[in-house]
């Protein structure tokens, strides 16, 4: 089979022109292929494999390019980088590689491009493209690569547990890519990577959480977790996660199982959100439940201040998977945390409830809504249409409550210096209770988020705490 129509783009004729003049043969390999057959979109990665030296290679295209660019050579791993328009082009020499037993370093031998595709990590990973003027746009598919992207498989070129040993990133891969492309893991992979599913702990956590990403940023993250989850490997990376699973029943009372609502809350907020970020807090919204959970004859099962417990969770999950500790982490910890105010503020919409929600929530207060309707997972209609309207309700609220009170980035309408002026002050905990009653009767509605009418209530308040005004 020809795919010439895929390397239209006239950097591929460099690349071939650039291999011609070394005397080496090159191809396109990997991602750029499959996603090519797959309609993908025009990938903005592109693997070259050389049959000889990908650097030597990467060096003769750039000269062959007009505004010369720089090649980025990476020794160790043997391959180099160049930038052409705004794709990436890495090259690599073709390798016959093995890895050692406890680190993913490889041991690189020269070889063949068959050498090179056995070394892949999937089929459909392994479709490579010619390059040469002779056979440019030939495919080369040792393993059946094109039959497995039409059957929506993932399998690995070699048995699987040499595959997955060699790089055990690869069983997360697998599950990412079965996610992304709504691809099945054939079965003797899916079984090597339960019984490898401990090498994972060799791989660093920045790599591991490449892959969680790319899962929840699917159009359906629940397949990359359920797989997490059957393979065994979920309790590895995310135990938080796994301590969700399961019912327990006691004098004939059930909870629900906190793990499969979890995956249902992601899931409905995928459309509603390509916000990384949201999609963590989904995620993680229940993990305080697992710690938290009682059972009293009287009440039944009880999470209390389980949202308390999962923010601090989620500080020390970040934490271990080397993740951001910045204002991103900060955004999941404050989602979490306030994870069920809306819910309990719908049994009852009143004014002051709103204006408290968007006072504590301030800028995400959207982000917040949009966490609390995708939690709905009841499978009663009445309560699914009952509990979105009064969100609706709630919505509508929140612009009415901005537009009268502005409370969302509240700013005090009267300042520290304003008080201190007005009673001839030093700086003293008076002002601190002062500014505190302010904004309560803001918040409850008492007085509108205005000047004058705070600066009645500071006169009033003042006089209680027994100050004088100056004159
Ligand atoms: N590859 C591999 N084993 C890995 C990583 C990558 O065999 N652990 C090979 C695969 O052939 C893959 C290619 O290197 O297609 C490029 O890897 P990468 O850029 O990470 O993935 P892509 O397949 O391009 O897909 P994506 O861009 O979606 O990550």
């Amino acid at each position: 089979m020809n795919y010439k129509h895929a390397l239209q783009n006239k950097i591929f004729k460099i690349i071939s022109q650039s291999a011609k003049e070394l005397h080496l043969d090159s191809y396109v390999i990997g991602g750029f292929v499959r996603d090519f057959i797959l309609e993908r979109g025009t990938a903005k990665d592109i693997d070259i494999v050389a049959i000889g030296s990908g650097i030597e290679l990467a060096k003769q295209v750039a000269k062959n390019i007009p505004n010369q660019p720089k090649v980025q050579v990476f020794k160790t791993y043997g391959t180099a980088m160049l930038r052409y328009e705004d794709i990436e082009i890495e090259f690599v020499g073709a390798r016959k590689e093995s890895y050692n037993e406890d680190s993913r370093n490889p041991v690189v031998e020269n070889g063949s491009l068959q050498d090179d595709q056995n070394r892949r990590d999937f089929t459909i990973n392994a479709l490579a493209l010619d390059l040469s003027e002779e056979n440019f746009g030939d495919l080369l598919d040792p393993f059946q690569g094109i039959e497995d992207l039409d059957a929506k498989i993932i399998k690995t070129p070699l048995n699987p547990d040499i595959t997955y040993s060699d790089d055990p990133l690869r069983m997360m891969r697998a599950i990412r890519f079965a996610t992304q492309l709504d691809f099945i893991i054939e079965k003797d992979s899916l079984d090597a990577i339960k019984r490898n599913n401990e090498r994972i702990h060799i791989i660093t956590k920045e790599r591991i959480v490449v892959e969680l990403n790319k899962i929840l940023e699917s159009k359906k993250p629940s397949i990359g977790f359920l797989l997490l989850e059957e393979t065994g490997l979920l309790k590895h990376i995310l135990p938080e996660l796994s301590a969700l699973k399961g019912i327990d029943e006691v004098d004939g009372q059930k909870h629900k199982d906190n793990f499969y609502h979890t995956l249902e809350v992601v899931d409905n907020i995928a459309p509603n959100t390509d916000n990384l970020w949201l999609r963590w807090a989904a995620l993680l919204h229940d993990i305080g439940k697992a710690p938290t959970k009682r059972f009293s004859k009287k009440v039944g099962w009880t999470f209390h201040s389980h949202e308390f417990e999962g923010s601090k969770m989620v500080y020390r999950l970040f934490k271990r998977l080397k993740m951001p500790l910045n204002d991103k982490m900060k955004f999941v910890q404050k989602m979490v945390f306030m994870s069920s105010r809306p819910i309990v503020l719908a049994q009852d919409v009143t004014d002051s409830a709103v204006r408290r929600l968007v006072f504590d929530a301030g800028e995400y207060v959207d982000d917040l809504m949009t966490l609390c309707e995708a939690d709905i997972t009841t499978k009663n209609p009445h309560k699914f249409k009952k509990y979105h309207n009064n969100f609706k309700i709630v919505r509508e609220k929140i612009v009415e409550v901005e537009e009268r009170d502005s409370v969302r980035n509240f700013q005090p309408p009267i300042s520290g210096e304003e008080i201190m002026k007005a009673f001839n002050l030093k700086p003293s905990k008076e002002i601190g209770l002062i500014k505190e009653v302010i904004k309560e009767a803001i918040l409850e509605g008492e007085i509108p988020n205005e000047f004058d009418a705070a600066f009645q209530l500071m006169l009033k308040e003042g006089e209680r705490l027994g100050l004088t005004k100056s004159e």
